[in-house]
């Protein structure tokens, strides 16, 4: 079937390249964009229109990190670092996972949440639990999005509340991946917490599952010092903390490392040479003191880098935020470094917030034809929006001034999922 959107379209085809179609129309073959144009072709005349009139018609986020279960308690407990308030904040609140009316009822609002403000792609944590991690993918495919979630493995150096057994993580890992294939649009991750969170020989195990199955992976990396100390101490063998994933298989070109404030020339370039992608939470490195993450630098270089919020240590839910939030972050670095290297243009963060996240679920570029359309319709009239203001500026205000309510409709995957 064919649909026609006309608006004002606004994608990011390259980094630090938007392409804007004012009064655009964009045609649509069940759900798959088949083109862009700035007139109606004539043989779409009689097509359904979705008239958005002035507003824009933009890509939809990718939120490539955060931690479902941590909604819950997100915002609680700024004032300590990493380590501190894993023990005092995240571990005591995921361990409620095991509940499962809670997971549905934190979950269910969660996946609203993040699709109605515009995020359809996203790769999240859940805690250790399999039945609360298939709540959440439920949930997040009866909201309309596309995701890769992970059931976290942990098996040591956490309270007992909230640790497996080796033994159990392997098979419930096993049940859990068996159990994925009745979701259509939201498949499985390996998520090994982080290299403190688990033994040799579970790491051993999911490495080979992600060998033997082609699975992508997500985890942390060097987000902390005391906590790139604890690591050295746990693997002597290593040289650097990225050695404790690649030793075991877990470090391929499907795998995504948040934070990677802290990484030094030798572990940015086993990052690039692996084609491993670094997310970065801006926010998140910010909230909980960890520092802040040279992202423009490793653009330079050649790595990969998506965005993710980071929740519970992200404080926002918005894929606005998210942008602005490493925008923000790049400029604090470009400050500390005496003005010296480059920060992101907003042009840049939209691209990381968007296109560079959707490459990881396999999309083009943009609105890239071939591809289902992931889209937020942006009325954006209730900003006071002098006359004159060119579609690039409202766009540019749009990422900066919180505007409830602005969002009229949401496309995920081909399908309108709000409005
Ligand atoms: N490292 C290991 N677990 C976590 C977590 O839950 N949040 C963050 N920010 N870092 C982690
Ligand atoms: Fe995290």
């Amino acid at each position: 079937m064919t649909t026609v959107l006309k608006g004002n379209i606004v994608s990011a085809t390259a980094l630090g390249k938007l392409e804007i179609t004012e009064n655009g129309y964009m045609v649509l073959e069940d759900g798959v964009i088949t083109g862009i144009h700035d007139r109606l072709p004539e043989a779409y005349a009689h097509a359904p229109l979705e008239d958005y009139g002035d507003c824009l018609i933009l890509q939809s986020f990718a939120d490539m990190h955060f931690h479902a279960p941590q909604y819950a308690m997100q915002g609680m407990g700024f004032d300590l670092p990493l380590l501190e308030w894993l023990e005092k904040y995240a571990f005591p609140t995921e361990a409620r996972y095991l509940d499962i009316g809670f997971a549905r009822e934190v979950y269910s609002r969660l996946a609203r949440e993040m699709v109605q403000n515009g995020t359809t792609r996203m790769c999240v944590f859940s805690t250790l639990h399999r039945p609360a991690t298939l709540v959440l993918m439920e949930e997040l495919e009866k909201a309309g999005a596309v995701a890769y979630v992970g059931k976290v493995n942990m098996d040591r150096n956490s309270p007992d509340f909230l640790r497996e057994t080796t033994e159990g993580a392997k098979t419930e890992t096993l049940r859990w991946l068996d159990e994925c294939s009745r979701f259509r649009n939201v498949k499985p991750m390996i998520t090994p917490r982080f290299t403190p969170s688990c033994t040799d020989e579970l790491m051993t195990f999911l490495g080979k599952l992600v060998q033997e199955r082609n699975l992508p992976v997500q985890s942390h990396l060097s987000e902390n010092r005391a906590e790139m100390n604890w690591v050295r101490r746990l693997h002597p063998d290593c040289q650097q903390y990225w050695e404790t994933y690649a030793k075991f298989g877990l470090w391929t070109d499907r795998t995504l490392m948040a934070h990677c404030v802290w990484c030094d020339e030798r572990e940015r370039k086993a990052i690039r040479e692996a084609g491993v992608t670094m997310v970065h939470c801006g926010a998140s490195n910010n909230n909980i003191l960890s520092g802040t993450a040279p992202v423009r630098q490793m653009l330079d270089e050649g790595i990969k880098v998506v965005l993710g919020n980071d929740v519970g240590a992200g404080d926002s839910l918005q894929g606005f935020d998210l942008v602005a939030d490493s925008v923000r972050a790049s400029k604090t670095k470009h400050v500390q470094d005496g003005w010296t290297t480059p920060f992101l243009t907003v042009a840049e963060g939209w691209y990381l917030g968007t296109t560079a996240g959707a490459e990881f679920f396999g999309a083009g570029k943009g609105f890239a034809v071939g591809d289902a359309l992931h889209a937020i319709v942006l009325d954006d009239s209730r900003l006071l929006t002098p006359r004159d203001l060119t579609v690039q500026e409202r766009f540019e205000r749009s990422i900066y001034r919180r505007q409830n309510d602005a969002i009229r409709a949401v496309w995920s995957e081909g399908r309108k999922v709000v409005g």
